[in-house]
């Protein structure tokens, strides 16, 4: 019997969060087209209770997120001292998530508490790395639009809210994606909700998986600073057996569909930010991956631009990926915990049998 390469395919358990069926990216049943512009928290409570809040939930619950957005004191204290370290910043926030699950909060620590303080750490790196002050939630303002000004250090515009509230919802979740799995692995040993996302942090930094998004942004530079032809430049990567990074889906084989919705938002925040350039030169790579190889770009390649376009350097962009993602990470957790039992898979022994020490070892000792 063949087995299926990296799990393809392979249905492992069951969910309610979300769906790509038919390559179709849904959240507890509603299509991600629909939930575009759907406020971030609307899609959180969403991928919690598989339900959408009434209009007072929505309210209460934005307020209580928003409320949370604040670290413990001992946590920022140790963050100013590793966030200074000329590590990567996912490694920083591989090492903070785990340190928030060792403070006298953790106790009262519940998923709405946890992601506010994700948000909150992710944007706390940001800023110590950048040697600025760490800023403080405004009571009054949403979560995306306090996230932003939490590791920008400037209150964002309406629409440059809204762009990036669409990021973060098609962000927010993707089923058994490879941190998600993580994660509930973890879960179904029935450890802590830390050591869960700790986990999923690990998985998600590799540039097979959230790591793209910065390496596209790498690819992107070096043919600017180098004036290559941008056809050339990846014509010769392919021939010599690389990735073209931010290409290709396990899942979506004719295209991520949220690609397509980032696209335009990279369009024109790079238009509106004078990041012009940038932007062609994705169309001329897109085209040309699309005639040599027939792959689509993922969710990663645009918004590399558009991360650079909020002014965040590119070793921080799979900490945005982190920020959005811990929404699903969540919500996995939750179900894989009330539902699921522990995973724990066969695999197929490959390797030699029928050895035996004693002889081997004699054998092993005669000149
Ligand atoms: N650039 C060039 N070739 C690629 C490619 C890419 N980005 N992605 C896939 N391919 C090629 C593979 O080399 C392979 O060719 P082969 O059959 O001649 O060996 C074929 O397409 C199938 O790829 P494979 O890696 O086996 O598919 P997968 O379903 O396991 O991989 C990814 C999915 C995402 C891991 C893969 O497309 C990839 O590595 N993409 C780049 C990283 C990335 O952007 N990750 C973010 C995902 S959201």
């Amino acid at each position: 019997m063949e087995l299926p390469k990296g799990l393809a395919g392979v249905v492992v358990d069951q969910t309610k969060v979300s769906s790509t069926k038919n390559a179709i990216l849904t959240y507890a049943g509603y299509p991600i087209k629909e939930l575009k512009n759907a406020p971030f928290e609307e899609v959180v409570f969403l991928l919690w209770h598989t339900r959408l809040p009434n209009a007072d939930e929505l309210k209460d619950f934005r307020k209580l997120l928003v409320s949370q957005m604040a670290l413990p004191y001992e946590t920022v204290q140790l963050m100013a001292r590793i966030a200074r370290e000329p590590q990567h910043p996912m490694s920083i926030l591989r090492t903070t998530v785990s340190l928030l699950g060792t403070t006298n909060d953790v106790e009262r620590d519940d998923p709405p508490r946890i992601l506010a303080k994700m948000l909150t750490a992710i944007a706390a790196i940001i800023r110590i790395r950048n040697d600025k002050p760490i800023k403080h939630a405004r009571k009054n303002w949403g979560v995306v639009e306090n996230f932003i000004y939490l590791f920008s250090g400037k209150r964002p515009t309406a629409e440059q809210v809204s762009m990036f509230n669409t990021v973060m919802v098609l962000h927010a979740d993707h089923e058994f994606n490879a941190s998600t799995f993580t994660a509930r692995v973890v879960a179904s040993t029935k450890s802590d909700y830390y050591s869960c996302l700790t986990a999923a942090v690990c998985a998600l930094k590799g540039p097979l998986h959230g790591g793209a998004n910065e390496q596209v942004f790498k690819m992107l530079e070096t043919i600017r600073e180098t004036g290559q032809d941008p056809v050339q430049y990846v014509e010769r990567r392919i021939t010599s057996g690389h990735k073209i990074m931010g290409f290709g889906h396990r899942v979506y084989k004719d295209g991520d569909p949220r690609a397509a919705i980032l696209r335009e938002i990279a369009r024109k925040i790079a238009h509106e930010t004078g990041n012009d350039p940038y932007f062609v030169l994705q169309e001329q790579i897109r085209d040309y991956m699309f005639e040599k190889t027939h792959l689509h770009p993922n969710v990663d390649y645009y918004t590399a631009l558009i991360y650079h376009c909020f002014n965040l350097d590119r070793q921080t962009f799979t900490t945005m990926f982190a920020a959005c993602r811990t929404a699903g990470w969540l919500a996995h957790i939750i179900e894989q915990q009330a539902e699921g039992c522990l995973i724990r898979p066969s695999s197929e022994y490959v390797g030699k049998t029928n050895r035996h020490y004693l002889a081997d070892k004699e054998e092993n000792s005669i000149d």
